[in-house]
């Protein structure tokens, strides 16, 4: 039987590529699975291609293949045997000839060369099939923004594999399906502009950020110092300093920010898809069973979801933040990339970059618009810096914060993707911490300032605190009327 079948499927030229075909591509999957999934070579959406896409079309041509070669066989077989004539299937190798044996030699010398060529060359190809580079680039225009914020994030050495599939072979076989998916979806123009997010088959933290970070280290408090510019002519700087306590675990007890991801306890919430409105919260004590539910005013209307809050709820853009103008402008006066000295840099900026997020349809579009408009502020009203390398600077830095966060093919704009750490820019922590999720005995996730940071200094140009610290430069010294000759011009830069 098995025998009848072997030689059924071999018996003609068609069914026998067929069937190599079929056995080929299984055997390259099944290697390159076990590759993959034995480390080492974690393999990017190009791979996912091969193994789940290519080789696989390749496995069920070759089984098309065979009953197609077996019927046109017997057609032909009828035909010969009409005809009186031998029916042999397959051709004949007589190896008693010395021609067909030199002919052999030759081949198999011949092969095994190019062979091993072909190996290496597959082998460095899918090597850079798999490299972040190729995968952002490859997918650039769809994956552009997720790309451009990465390169800027304190991940930029992880990898997108490393929060995006993680260790094990369950969720790496569940990226290459929807990877081969997001293939399609590109090559037929499927994809929906701008991405969608949140991400909702995003791995749970435990598998991703918890490999390298551990949720309950802990941390304590941490001095964050913002700098901001203020909107008048001198673009005067200003300082916050925040004492955050992010906590964590300490003799058993966990406290501050990172209470929420103590093992002990979990966090549910009930939320629209987009995760910006949550509608009740559910705290359980995993040590006493105990469960309090937070409800807000609002009743959660059909199409909202449950979901046990884990890293991703507040750092949910730790390798892609897209930022404001305001934070650009900030951004890019204090790291000297902008002329702080040039007048109202800052509000020009901000409006500048305000105005022209959906003004253009291209980054090179968009940096010589941008670029015009910078300058044309101050033909208007310094006319004598508007040719100066001061504002040709300026007007490349506000085009360079620009490309880094507005994507016109991908329909992303500013505050598209909100970050939730902070309250800010968009809701963020304020999302539960309103005053307005209470218990039915009035407990409320609460809103005092306390609770989550100490300000140590707000929005001060002169903080005596800060520059004892080092963290602020004094602010330049009015200049006297009658002090050096030099002073004269500074003192008008100042007088309003
Ligand atoms: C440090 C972890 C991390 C790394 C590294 C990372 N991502 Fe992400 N990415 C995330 C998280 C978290 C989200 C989901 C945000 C959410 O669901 O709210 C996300 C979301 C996305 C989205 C959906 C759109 C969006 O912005 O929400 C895309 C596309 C994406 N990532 C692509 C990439 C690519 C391409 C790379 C590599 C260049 C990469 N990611 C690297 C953590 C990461
Ligand atoms: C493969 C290892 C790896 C994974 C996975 C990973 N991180 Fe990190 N993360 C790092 C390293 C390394 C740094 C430190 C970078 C530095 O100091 O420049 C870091 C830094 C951070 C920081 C501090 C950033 C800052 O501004 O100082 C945060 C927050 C963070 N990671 C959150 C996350 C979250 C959330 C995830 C999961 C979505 C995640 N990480 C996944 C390795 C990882
Ligand atoms: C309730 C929100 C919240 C959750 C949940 C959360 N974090 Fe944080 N985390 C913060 C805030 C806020 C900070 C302070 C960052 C800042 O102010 O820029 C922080 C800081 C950090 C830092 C930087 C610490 C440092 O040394 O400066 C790391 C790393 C980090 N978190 C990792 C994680 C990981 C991993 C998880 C999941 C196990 C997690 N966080 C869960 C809010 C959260
Ligand atoms: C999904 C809802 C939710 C979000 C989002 C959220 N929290 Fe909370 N948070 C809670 C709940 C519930 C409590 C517990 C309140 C109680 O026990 O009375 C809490 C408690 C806290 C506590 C007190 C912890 C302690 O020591 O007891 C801090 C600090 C805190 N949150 C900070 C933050 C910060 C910072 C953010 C944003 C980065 C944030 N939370 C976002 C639900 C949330
Ligand atoms: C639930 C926690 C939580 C509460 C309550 C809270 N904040 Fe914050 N706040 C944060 C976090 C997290 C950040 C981000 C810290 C950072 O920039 O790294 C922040 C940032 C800030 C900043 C700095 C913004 C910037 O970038 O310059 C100010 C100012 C501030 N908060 C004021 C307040 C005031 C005033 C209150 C009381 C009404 C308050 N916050 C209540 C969590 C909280």
């Amino acid at each position: 039987m098995i025998k009848h079948f072997f030689a059924a499927i071999t018996g003609n030229v068609i069914s026998l590529v067929g069937t190599l075909m079929a056995v080929v591509g299984l055997l390259l999957i099944v290697a390159l699975l076990a590759m993959q999934s034995l480390g080492g070579f974690q393999g990017g959406a190009y791979l996912g291609i091969l193994t789940f896409v290519v080789l696989p079309m390749a496995f069920l041509l070759g089984i098309v293949l065979v009953p197609l070669g077996m019927w046109w066989r017997k057609r032909q077989d009828a035909k010969l045997a009409a005809q009186g004539k031998e029916t042999g299937h397959l051709p004949v190798f007589d190896l008693n000839q010395e021609r067909t044996r030199g002919v052999l030699i030759t081949f198999v010398a011949l092969a095994i060369p190019v062979l091993a060529i072909a190996a290496g060359l597959t082998f460095k190809a899918v090597h850079y099939m798999d490299s972040t580079e190729f995968c952002g680039m490859a997918c650039h225009k769809v994956m552009q923004p997720e790309y451009t914020a990465f390169q800027r994030s304190p991940h930029v050495r992880v990898g997108c594999a490393g929060c995006h599939i993680g260790p094990g072979a369950e969720w790496f076989v569940k990226a290459k399906i929807s990877g081969s998916w997001q293939l399609i979806a590109v090559m037929f123009d499927l994809y929906p502009r701008p991405i969608e997010t949140p991400v909702h088959s995003l791995r749970p933290a435990s598998g991703t950020c918890e490999q390298c970070h551990w949720p309950t280290k802990f941390v304590g408090e941490r001095l964050k110092v913002r700098t901001h510019f203020a909107d008048d002519e001198q673009n005067t700087e200003l300082k916050t300093a925040l004492m955050v306590k992010v906590g964590g675990r300490e003799g058993g007890a966990s406290h501050g920010i990172h209470w929420h991801v103590d093992p002990n306890h979990v966090v549910r919430y009930l939320s629209d898809r987009s995760r910006q409105t949550i509608y009740e919260v559910e705290l359980t004590n995993r040590t006493t069973g105990e469960t309090k539910t937070f409800k807000s005013e609002e009743a959660a209307p059909a199409g909202t979801e449950w979901r046990t809050m884990d890293c991703i709820d507040c750092h949910n853009r730790p390798a892609h933040n897209f930022h404001s103008p305001q934070y650009e402008v900030d951004l890019a006066l204090s790291e000297g990339r902008i002329d702080r000295t040039l007048p109202f840099i800052k509000r020009e900026g901000v409006r500048i970059l305000t105005e022209s997020e959906t003004a253009y349809d291209s980054h090179d579009a968009a940096r010589e618009g941008i670029a015009a408009a910078t300058k044309a502020f101050y033909a208007a009203n310094y006319p004598d810096l508007a040719e100066s390398e001061a504002v040709a600077q300026a007007g490349k830095a506000l085009g360079d914060a620009y490309a880094w966060n507005i994507f016109p093919h991908m329909k992303v704009t500013w505050n598209l993707y909100p970050n939730h750490i902070g309250h800010k820019d968009s809701p963020g922590c304020f999302r539960c911490h309103d005053n307005k999720h209470k218990t039915d005995d009035g407990d409320k996730i609460g809103k005092k300032c306390g609770t989550c940071h100490n300000l140590v200094v707000e929005e001060e140009s002169d903080s005596k605190l800060l520059q004892e610290l080092g963290l602020q430069e004094p602010p330049p010294e009015p200049v006297a009327t009658d002090a050096a000759p030099a002073g004269e011009a500074q003192a008008t830069g100042t007088a309003n």
